[in-house]
Order: C-alpha cells, then sequence, then structure tokens
C-alpha cells in the first residue's frame, strides 16, 4: 500500500506557490522577544489562522496574556489516530542587522537557499505540514488522521502561557502522538528522527556597587567593581576541564550507556568539517567526551551576554556602577531546573564581594527528554521521510530545548515525533538564517507521506 500519487502530484504542482506563501510569511516580522512587534507577531498569527480557514479545518485564535495561539482541528477518522503537530510562528530577534546580506524580513533566494529570519526556525518547517495537510484537502477531500494543530508565538521568549493552555484544554488535545519539525537533519542528504533534547535553566546575575560609574583611577583598588565581580563569579561557574561548578549540578545526570556512546560513533560525523563550518580552529568541552556527547548527551554552561562599563569607541577609564550577564545551564534528562536553580543561587551569594548587590534573575527552566524508538509511530515517520527524503533517516539527538516536550509527554501522555528538516548550518538564531528550498519540498513530501503511515496504523 502507498499513499495516493495524486499526492506527489499536487505537491510537484503547486510548489511555486508553496514558496511564495512562505515568503508572505516571513516578511512578517514576529519577533516575540520585542513588544514593538507586538502587531506584527498577531499579524503572523491571523495569517496562520487564514491558512487554516482555507483548508476547513476548524479554527480558532485563542488569546494568551502574552501571545495568541492558534488552533486549527480537522474532523476524527474513525480507527485512525489523532497527531498533535507543534510548531511556532514567533521568531528570534534579528540583530546583529549589518551582519545579514540581505534584509531579515525580506526573503530571499540565494543558491537554492532562501534566506529570512525564521526561515528554518520555525516559519519554514511548521508550513511543511499546513502544505501537506492542504494537500490531503485538495487531492482527497480529507485527511487520512485527525490533525490537532497547536502553533504558539512566544516560544522563543519560553512559552510562558503555553503549559496552562495545555493543561486547561488536556481533553480537547487529546491525541496518540505529537509531531514537531522544529530541529535538524544530521547533515545535507541525511535526514534523521532526533530522539533526545537538551533542557535550558537561563538566568541574569544583575551586579550593582557604586551609587553612580567612578574614576578608576581615584577608585580602583579601593572600591569593589561590579565588571570584575561578575567576571569572578561566571569564572567561578566552570572549570579548566569543562565541569560546571555548582554543588551537585551532576548528581542526577544520567550517564550515557556503552550502547548509545557506540551508536553515537557510528554516525559519520567529520569533526573537521564540523570546525570549518563555525570558523574555529579547536575545539573544546568537558574532557572525556565526544564532540557528539558534548552537544546532545552532556550538560554545558554558556554565557549569552555581558554588559558593563565603556562599550563607545577608544578607551576611558571608569569603574562601572553595574554589571549584568546572561547566562544558561544545557541540562539532560534527570537534572531538575528548579534543584539547580536554588544551588546556583547559594554559590553566586557566597562568591559575591562586599559592596556589590546582586540579583539572580531566573528566567526559564525545562528538563531535558529522551524518547523511545519503539514505536509503531517512530517506524511509520521512518517510512514516511523515506518518501520524502529518499534516504532512510538516522537516530540522533540535539543540544537545543523544545520544553514543550516534557509537558506533551506530562500533561497527555504522549510521545513526539522530532522529524527536524533543518540543518546545522541553517544559522538559527543567527544572521543570514535559511532554509534549503529543496529541503522545505522534501519535508512537505514527508509530512504527506506522514499522515498516510500514521493512518495505516490501528488507534491503539
Ligand atoms: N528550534 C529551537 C530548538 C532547537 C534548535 C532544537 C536546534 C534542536 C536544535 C527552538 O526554537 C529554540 O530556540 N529553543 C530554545 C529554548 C527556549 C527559548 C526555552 C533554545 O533551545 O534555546
Ligand atoms: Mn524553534
Ligand atoms: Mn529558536
Amino acid at each position: 500500500m502507498h499513499a495516493p500519487s495524486s499526492l506527489d502530484a499536487y505537491l510537484e504542482k503547486n510548489k511555486t506557490r508553496f514558496e511564495r506563501e512562505l515568503c508572505e510569511l516571513l516578511r512578517i516580522p514576529s519577533v516575540s522577544a520585542d513588544s514593538g512587534h507586538k502587531a506584527d507577531v498577531r499579524r503572523a498569527a491571523e495569517w496562520l489562522a487564514h491558512q487554516f480557514r482555507r483548508l476547513k479545518l476548524s479554527v480558532e485564535l485563542i488569546d494568551t496574556p502574552g501571545n495568541p495561539i492558534v488552533y486549527a482541528e480537522s474532523p476524527p477518522v474513525e480507527g485512525a489516530p489523532t497527531v498533535l503537530v507543534y510548531g511556532h510562528y514567533d521568531v528570534q530577534p534579528p540583530d546583529p542587522l549589518s551582519a545579514w546580506i540581505s534584509p531579515p524580513f525580506e526573503p530571499t533566494v540565494r543558491d537554492g537557499n532562501l534566506y529570512a529570519r525564521g526561515a528554518t526556525d520555525d516559519k519554514g518547517q511548521m508550513l511543511t505540514h499546513v502544505k501537506s495537510a492542504e494537500a490531503w484537502m485538495a487531492v482527497e477531500g480529507h485527511l487520512p488522521v485527525q490533525l490537532k494543530f497547536v502553533i504558539e508565538g512566544e516560544e522563543e521568549v519560553g512559552s510562558a502561557n503555553l503549559d496552562s493552555f495545555i493543561e486547561k484544554n488536556a481533553k480537547r488535545l487529546a491525541c496518540d502522538c505529537v509531531a514537531i519539525s522544529d530541529t535538524c537533519q544530521f547533515g545535507p542528504g541525511q535526514p534523521a528522527i532526533t530522539y533526545g533534547l537538551r533542557g535550558i535553566a537561563y538566568y541574569e546575575l544583575r551586579l550593582t556597587g557604586p551609587k553612580q560609574d567612578l574614576h578608576s583611577g581615584t577608585f580602583g583598588g579601593a572600591v569593589a567593581n561590579p565588571a570584575n565581580a561578575l567576571c569572578t563569579m561566571l569564572t567561578a561557574l566552570i572549570d579548566a576541564e569543562g565541569r560546571v561548578q555548582v554543588p551537585g549540578f551532576y548528581d542526577d545526570v544520567v550517564s550515557l550507556t556503552l550502547r548509545q556512546r557506540s551508536e553515537l560513533k557510528k554516525l559519520p560525523f567529520d569533526e573537521n568539517e564540523f570546525m570549518k563550518q563555525i570558523g574555529v580552529e579547536a575545539l573544546a568541552g568537558e574532557d572525556g567526551f565526544t564532540t557528539l556527547e558534548r552537544r546532545w548527551a552532556r550538560p554545558t554552561f554558556d554565557v549569552s551576554g555581558l554588559s558593563s562599563g565603556y562599550q563607545g569607541e577608544g578607551a576611558k577609564t571608569v569603574l562601572p556602577a553595574t554589571a549584568v550577564g546572561k547566562f544558561s545551564f544545557r541540562l539532560v534528562p534527570n537534572q531538575d531546573p528548579k534543584k539547580i536553580s536554588a544551588a546556583l543561587e547559594a554559590k553566586l551569594r557566597a562568591l559575591c564581594p562586599g559592596g556589590i548587590q546582586m540579583e539572580l534573575i531566573d528566567f526559564h527552566g525545562a528538563p531535558g527528554i529522551v524518547i523511545p524508538l519503539d514505536s509503531p509511530y517512530v517506524a511509520a515517520a521512518e517510512r514516511a521521510i523515506e518518501a520524502g527524503f529518499g534516504r532512510r533517516p538516522v537516530f540522533m539527538r540535539e543540544g537545543g530545548s523544545i520544553p514543550v516536550v516534557t509537558t506533551f509527554h506530562d500533561l497527555l501522555g504522549v510521545d513526539t515525533l522530532l522529524l527536524g528538516w533543518g540543518q546545522d548550518d541553517d544559522n538559527m538564531h543567527s544572521p543570514n538564517e535559511k532554509f534549503s528550498l529543496a529541503d522545505f519540498h522534501r519535508g512537505i513530501k514527508a509530512s504527506a507521506h506522514l499522515w498516510y503511515e500514521l493512518g495505516q496504523l490501528k488507534k491503539p
């Protein structure tokens, strides 16, 4: 049995229109971190709702204290599973603007890649599932499974209103599995199913010293300098061997099994290619682990932003009054972000010098997750990806975080299929974000076949 071939023909015939529609969505600067873009964020939600209405799905724009959630549902299919599709229509801020070759909200094609903020994360990937649903509706007049789309607008700022939405609507969102395309393939031409994500615990440390900036000659050496203190305190959080120095940090870490380590070693990962891609001459990380283990299965500490003192041209001798650092830990399964917050705060308080006030802001935390592979849904996804990409997927993990995967597991009791259509070098969160148009179309085809393959499974 195969998916109807008229489906593939429909996808082929509508390629240019799909690209045009993706460009429409990419032109809307739905930056959730920037309140100045509030209206654009809503416009993106409305654009999506309109897409779903055209498919004759029942659609609702659900307001939250933050940005709206777009919910769309197709009718139940007797005897077939129900699949919840999650994605996000919000994007990261585009800065630094000067590093973009073409403007972030003017989608531009170069070398078969579509460049724009959100191209791969997540507008392009998310839209593959909308377009595959469209193909089924156009060709067959119905879907082979029931789909429930939950597309949110606050993913890039921590999804503050999503968990309570899922909790309140658990009945309505009941499903047999979840599908998310918001990750990467293993590499060009090598699709993957991701079975593990790291979690995250993100903080801002604010240090305040003297009541205003001081002359560093007149006062330096006699007054604690918040910028110095910030450097000292942050440096104390990791040692030279790459081990995080928060007490108890490793207590709950689940070690990789020998089997898992040998599976990871089988993946065709090229260290030199990887260094070239990111433009470094050496790699660094926790002693005793390979690069893939460090990226996917070990916890880390990274500073994401530092601000203090004079940032302008030339030199200015100043002892700054304040210093702010933003940083996060990536977590692996079983580590508890709350436990880490408490131990971190105690450690920083002990390190904070006299004469400096500290405030630690806890932005968001989410545990890591590993998803079981022995399910009929995973097998169906393997077949669908082979149909779409012409190659069987490998199984991999990722270092990034999608906290809602844990929420779906805990509140709805279902596992997620992480079907990433992106590439590691798509510049997610960076300047010149892109998405391969070939991967966009392969993703749509894989998605169309996924609904077929899942429809062949009996409802549990
Ligand atoms: N799509 C990413 C998550 C991702 C990226 C997973 C690459 C795997 C590989 C998502 O939009 C994202 O950026 N998530 C945030 C999490 C957050 C803000 C809580 C992240 O990972 O930093
Ligand atoms: Mn994303
Ligand atoms: Mn992202």
